[in-house]
């Protein structure tokens, strides 16, 4: 897209965001996130935290992105002359650099597996997928050759202007993916033992409940959302003011949340029959996919192309993270959209670099006992997103009139006034306490 391209149509848009939204959060973090945080009492902090919070806090950016149809950072010193609420978009342009660089990490590991995968080398006997992660994670130049190639997949499509395109493939790619989706399902509910698995995730071990774990929820729901970090308020600047952005806002939740619980009931009951570990990390969904797929005729074949349409997933979200730092990195100086592209892409490589790594020889180094990988996850979904969300739903909430938010959500008065409430109250203080909770008592 050009930088000032209008969505010509209102399911452009919701494919477009729906795209930003689903890709490795509901499918691969997800599962592992909850996973290690005890299961049920993580997915449902999840659900309330995503249609509590980040539904109307979604809502809100759409709206700031729409009246203002600039990148972020002109966008709010255009709405809000000489006050510091652009700082919004300074914490987008730093999130999303971050978040691309260690999504463009596990972008590499989809392309490993595709590799591997048209070879029919990841299924068949005496594969141990758990060894074959490994062996892929900590191998350097895999890792690196493979997380360069992703960026520039992701930096030529931008490019080469087909992303429209791609989010019109996705139209499609998507509701098969879905389908897989329920198939792998099907299968993993019906190995010997796969009930388990079911009460991790729906039966509460009140245990889990703490600041620790709400914190997590909550930045899951933001990360999934692609909200707090000015990506939202991106794509509705290219939205024409004539669509209803509360049915797009719900649709693009509603997804999301489904994709995630569908991902959830494919890994772990398969966990549980098949004798993992749900506490296996950042693996998990690289590990057990496969094992589910080794279950079903055909699964060499089918593997490969549930990867390619996860590779699929997963652009359209780096997509939309290279759009938001490119669109601040040129503000509306679309002449210089390709060269910044390039810089901005290889900056964020680098910048990957050792997340890529601390898997194999940067393993050792830990950052307030997390992996640098971890830690740069854990900075972007736990704090800069909830920070930048906060500020988000103050602006919308309190800055706005009234009348303004009124006539930009052209929503019913009630739908209206709950949506006003969240933002005014229920959000901010609820981030404000999970946070205050977080950093002074756990
Ligand atoms: N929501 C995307 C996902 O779940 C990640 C993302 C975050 C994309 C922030 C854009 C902005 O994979």
């Amino acid at each position: 897209m050009s930088s000032r391209d209008q969505f010509t149509s209102k399911i452009g848009f919701i494919l477009a965001a729906a795209g930003s939204a689903i890709g490795l959060g509901a499918i691969w973090k997800f599962p592992y996130m909850a996973g290690t945080n005890g299961g049920s009492v993580f997915i449902i902090l999840f659900v309330i935290c995503t249609v509590l919070i980040g539904l109307p806090i979604l809502i809100a950016e759409f709206m700031i992105g729409r009246r203002g149809q600039k990148d972020p950072i002109t966008s709010f010193k255009e709405q809000a002359p000489n006050k510091p609420w652009f700082m919004i978009g300074w914490i987008g342009l730093v999130a999303c650099g971050l978040i691309l660089s260690f999504y463009s990490v596990v972008g590499g590991w989809i392309l490993s597996y595709i590799l591997r995968a048209v070879s029919f080398s990841l299924t068949g006997q005496g594969v141990n997928f758990s060894t074959l992660f490994t062996d892929i994670i900590s191998n350097p130049w895999e890792v690196l050759i493979a997380q360069a190639a992703f960026m520039l997949l992701t930096l030529f499509i931008v490019q080469a202007g087909i992303k429209n395109g791609i989010e019109t493939a996705s139209k499609w790619m998507m509701p098969i993916l879905f389908l897989f989706f329920i198939l792998l399902f099907i299968r993993s509910i019906t190995l010997d033992g796969a009930m388990e698995g079911v009460k991790f995730m729906f039966i509460p071990d009140w245990s889990y409940l703490n600041g620790d774990t709400l914190m997590l929820a909550l930045g899951q729901a933001f990360f999934s959302l692609s909200i707090g970090v000015a990506a939202m308020i991106t794509y509705a600047s290219y939205l024409s003011r004539k669509e209803k952005i509360v049915t797009s806002a719900v649709n693009v939740a509603s997804m999301n949340i489904a994709i995630s619980l569908l991902a959830g009931l494919v890994i772990f009951p398969a966990v549980f029959a098949l004798g993992f570990s749900p506490t296996e990390g950042p693996g998990l969904v690289f590990i057990m996919i496969p094992a589910v797929f080794e279950q079903l005729p055909f699964g060499g074949f089918l593997l490969l192309v549930f990867f390619i349409l996860l590779l699929f997933a997963t652009v359209t979200s780096a997509i939309a993270l290279l759009e938001v730092v490119v669109s601040i990195g040129i503000r509306e100086k679309s002449a210089q959209r390709k060269k910044a592209s390039w810089l901005l892409a290889s900056i964020i490589f680098v910048i990957g670099i050792p997340s890529a790594l601390s898997f194999g020889i940067l393993s050792d180094i830990t950052i307030f006992e997390r992996s640098i990988f971890d830690f740069v996850d854990y900075v972007t979904s736990a704090i800069l997103m909830p920070i930048g969300a906060f500020l988000t739903s103050i602006f919308a909430g309190y800055y706005y009139s009234k009348k303004i938010s009124r006539e930009e959500m052209l929503a019913s008065p009630v739908v209206y006034n709950c949506w006003l409430f969240i933002v005014r109250y229920v959000a901010p203080l609820s981030i404000a306490a999970i946070f205050i909770n977080k950093v002074f008592f756990s």
